[in-house]
């Protein structure tokens, strides 16, 4: 495995430095109001009562009927939870809240400029405006139970209504994150086979009402190229009844939803009953491939999964008002801004735009107008509102209980200055970690039982067992001091059930590493490979350490380095590409990328930009690298592979090692040159 060097060498040894932190303890006020007290939580989510205990979350949830088996293994490492069961979730998040709290405020819409007024759509609002955008996707665009739509939808609450008329139908949803390009969104409109496209026309970001619909023009044209024709595309209005953008809408084929929706006033449709394991929705994400991986997640296993998490980590309940400042373009905005929060009837607020516009204040701002109690956010944020002041909160009277962080570890002094200046010390934190793939939280503190400790994300949750193994399977003990790569022993109700028409891949990528016996339907035999290098202490708390495949995390949001490559390889001029990442104070990391030219072609600066541009239009502005260095030939091993460990370590100024073995070592000292 060309990973297991970052695991043994560079990876281990930071751990091996790392201090240990010491507790922090809940207030007595939080455990006071907590769902969850009960320490016998971790005895009844024992591997004993498995998989039993999870009907404990599929019992918080309304179903039409109960499920027969808990957990089916027939067809391992495919995993269906609760089969036999008939739900719906679009019911479970909307319908069953109204008998009690028709007038609570389901989503308060925060759009980005700041004289526009907050939206507060109530449940009953909101139960109006989903069964009246399901009526229209039903009947005017044909769409059905098992059919996919792609969504390339930003930050407005047209979204979750969106996603949730969808679910009404079981219509699976692939909402493509409104920042990635019209070729991102070609590529999961072809590989979902989808032939409904739903957008807007623009929406604000940073002061600009960006023009949102070109992305859709260049998408739908794309995806044709690719043999995936899309019928309709379904523009919602940043302000219905007003062109906000330049594009024209396309005769025949363009249809302003706000018109359309004028036929369906009033309309019901009756939520479809589905089986537990049918798909509600993919959700791509990088891999270490260049074709991004639809994960599949279930219906009934995911909403309870999602549901209990939400309840007993984010300790929500239905008086509070939850702000996650994601994206629920990424899994984290579809677990924890749409459906946990409104499974459990909470207020979850949706911000349009960047959290620092106008200025750093604007969060609190936000937070003190809407009362907001429960906060969520990245280590990205937390970093850049230090740096740009770090008295700053102390000047709002916003209170939060409780507060996650999530996406990438945080540095002890990061989360300490969360901790006091955000949070005023008195919220708890949680450092939740997981995946898209794994559809919820695997390790995380649970807030009122287990103390916090900065820069570990704490044990497993109930019902999930991390076990970390290293390159030869054997397992690393807690408190040994060794990083490895953890997996998670036994499957849980939120893990994606396959990847969208890849099942080889599925089992490749996650399951075979580790595997006992591959003809196995016993679940012991098949633990789950995250893909992350971690470390156990002593106490049970992971320390997580990122990433051991080709997968970087810039601000939080998961890049393939293999996909920045294949884009930057379909520039005439370019021979071979490499990326590397490179420490940032605010981002993480962000991609470095190193290029060879075909023989003929000067390094020029008119090049080296044409290449970046060439990697946001085909991905997005997210993956943009830092730099692009033009070097005339890459490190390489004598077998000719690129030696990308070299170029990491000239990127971050580090000592390369020996490079003595490369087949051209001399390439190093002139890379020094250009980079440096
Ligand atoms: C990767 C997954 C979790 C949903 C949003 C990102 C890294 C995630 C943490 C954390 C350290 C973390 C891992 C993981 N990661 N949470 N609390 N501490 N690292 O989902 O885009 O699928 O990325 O993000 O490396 O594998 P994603």
């Amino acid at each position: 495995m060309a990973k297991k060097e970052a695991v043994e060498t560079s990876e281990a040894q930071i751990a091996v430095h790392w201090q240990e932190e010491d507790y922090f303890y809940p207030s007595k006020r939080f455990i006071a109001q907590a769902n969850l007290t009960d320490e016998s939580v971790y005895e009844r989510f024992g591997l004993d009562n498995f998989p039993e205990c999870y009907t404990e979350y599929a019992d918080l949830l309304h179903w039409y009927k109960k499920w027969d088996t808990v957990l089916d293994t027939s067809d391992a490492p495919c995993w269906k939870w609760f089969v036999g069961g008939k739900i719906n979730a679009s019911y479970n998040c909307i319908d069953r809240h109204l008998e009690k709290n028709k007038n609570k405020t389901a989503i308060h819409f925060v759009p980005e400029p700041e004289n526009e007024r907050v939206q507060h759509i109530t449940y009953q609002e909101l139960y109006v405006r989903v069964n009246e955008v399901a009526a229209l996707l039903r009947d005017f665009a044909g769409l059905k139970a098992g059919d996919t739509v792609t969504l390339h939808l930003p930050m407005t609450a047209e979204l979750p209504i969106t996603m949730l008329a969808c679910a009404r139908l079981g219509v699976i949803h692939s909402q493509v994150f409104g920042g990635f390009s019209g070729r991102a969104c070609a590529d999961r409109i072809v590989d979902s086979k989808s032939k409904v496209l739903i957008t807007i026309d623009g929406y604000y970001r940073g002061g600009k009402l960006i023009d949102h619909k070109q992305n859709a023009d260049i998408a739908v044209d794309l995806a044709k190229k690719d043999g995936q024709k899309v019928d309709k595309v379904l523009v919602w209005q940043r302000y219905p009844g007003k062109n906000s953008v330049p594009t024209p809408m396309i005769e025949g084929l363009d249809y302003f939803v706000n018109d359309l929706l004028k036929n369906y006033r009033g309309k019901k449709v009756d939520p479809v009953p589905m089986p537990a394991e049918a798909p509600l929705f993919l959700m791509y994400t990088s891999g270490t491939t260049g074709k991004p991986k639809g994960c599949q997640h279930s219906t009934g296993g995911y909403l309870a999964y999602v549901t209990g998490t939400s309840k007993y980590i984010q300790d929500i309940h239905p008086e509070d008002v939850y702000w996650c400042m994601a994206d629920i373009g990424w899994i984290t905005g579809h677990s924890y801004i749409v459906y946990g929060p409104l499974s459990l009837c909470a207020s979850t607020v949706i911000y349009e735009g960047i959290p620092t516009y106008p200025d750093a204040g604007r969060a609190w701002r936000i937070a003190e107008e809407l009362n907001v109690n429960i906060f969520h956010t990245a280590p990205t944020l937390i970093r850049a509102l230090r740096k740009i002041d770090p008295d700053l909160p102390k000047k709002y009277n916003h209170h939060f209980k409780h507060m996650t962080t999530v996406g990438e570890p945080i540095e002890p002094a990061v989360w300490r200055w969360y901790h006091e200046v955000i949070g005023k010390n008195e919220a708890v934190i949680v450092d939740t970690w997981w995946q898209t793939e794994t559809g919820g939280f695997l390790c995380s503190t649970v807030p009122a039982i287990k103390p916090m400790k900065p820069g570990s994300a704490g044990p497993g949750v109930p019902g999930v067992y991390p076990i970390i193994y290293d390159e030869l399977g054997n397992e690393i003990k807690a408190g040994e001091g060794r990083a490895g790569n953890i997996c998670i022993r036994n499957p849980w109700p939120g893990a994606f059930q396959t990847i969208w028409r890849d099942r080889d891949r599925y089992v490749s990528n996650y399951y075979e590493r580790y595997c006992k016996d591959k003809n196995s339907k016993d679940w012991r035999d098949w633990p789950y490979l995250t893909g992350d290098a971690a470390m156990e202490a002593e106490d049970g708390y992971y320390r997580i350490l990122g990433r051991i495949d080709d997968v970087i995390n810039v601000s939080g949001h998961r890049l393939g380095t293999k996909e920045i490559e294949s884009a930057a390889l379909t520039v005439m001029e370019v021979a071979e590409a490499a990326v590397v990442p490179v420490s940032d104070e605010i981002k993480g990391v962000v991609p470095d990328l190193y290029i060879s030219l075909k023989p003929g072609h000067e390094p020029t600066d008119e090049l080296a930009m044409k290449i970046s541009a060439k990697i946001c239009e085909t991905i997005g502005k997210i993956a943009k690298p830092r730099r692009v260095w033009l070097v005339s030939d890459m490190p390489k091993t004598r077998s000719g592979k690129i030696m990308r460990r070299v170029l990491g370590a000239l990127s971050n100024k580090k000592d390369v090692g020996d490079v003595s073995t490369l087949a051209n070592p001399e390439i190093v000292d002139e890379i020094r040159k250009v980079t440096s």
